[in-house]
């Protein structure tokens, strides 16, 4: 059984643990741009202050009390400019689950939980980014209902 609540500053050394599964993803992947984990890649310290950054949402997924996964969203909310409407959207940062624990519904879980956060403060739009090389995470997305809606090239 997978549960979910909000992490707090007490939960900062296990999201920094969490953390690891997913750069070492992108550190395998793009190896001159993300380092590999180690004691310096996501301390502690830095969990507090993610989690401490206004309007951050920090979820942490636990299977009987272990630390499966966790999720980190941002409530945004844009004024009207000349060029754009006002729009709000909760916008996901981070999202990684246990090797051990996956393809058990602990993202989907995550990403509920993310979505109640979002209807809770009247918002219904969430969106996201991830590496085109992450064909797991694309088709995790996918089933979650996210749609393609922006494309980023380069020359490398
Ligand atoms: C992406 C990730 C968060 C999914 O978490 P999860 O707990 O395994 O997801 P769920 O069990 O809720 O999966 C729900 C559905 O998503 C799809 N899905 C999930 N992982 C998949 C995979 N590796 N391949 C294909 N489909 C997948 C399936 O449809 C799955 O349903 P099913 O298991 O009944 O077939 C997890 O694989 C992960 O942590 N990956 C590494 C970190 C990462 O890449 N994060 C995203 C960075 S942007």
């Amino acid at each position: 059984m997978v549960s979910v609540r909000r992490a707090g500053a007490q939960d900062a050394e296990t999201i920094s643990a969490l953390n690891a599964d997913v750069q070492a993803i992108h550190a395998e992947a793009l190896p001159w741009r993300f380092k590999p984990p180690g004691p310096e890649t996501f301390t502690p310290a830095d969990a507090v202050a993610l989690m401490a950054t206004p309007n951050h949402l920090t979820f942490l997924a636990e299977v009987e009390a272990a630390p499966a996964g966790y999720a980190v969203a941002e409530v945004l909310r844009r004024t009207e400019t000349g060029r754009h409407y006002a729009h709000e959207t909760v916008y996901l940062h981070h999202i990684s689950v246990r090797p051990a624990f996956r393809r058990n519904g602990v993202g989907s879980a995550l990403i509920a939980a993310v979505r109640e956060a979002g209807r809770a403060e009247g918002i219904e739009h969430v969106a996201l980014d991830m590496w085109s090389f992450n064909d797991a995470a694309r088709r995790f997305f996918q089933s979650q209902g996210f749609r393609l809606y922006n494309e980023r090239m380069w020359t490398r």
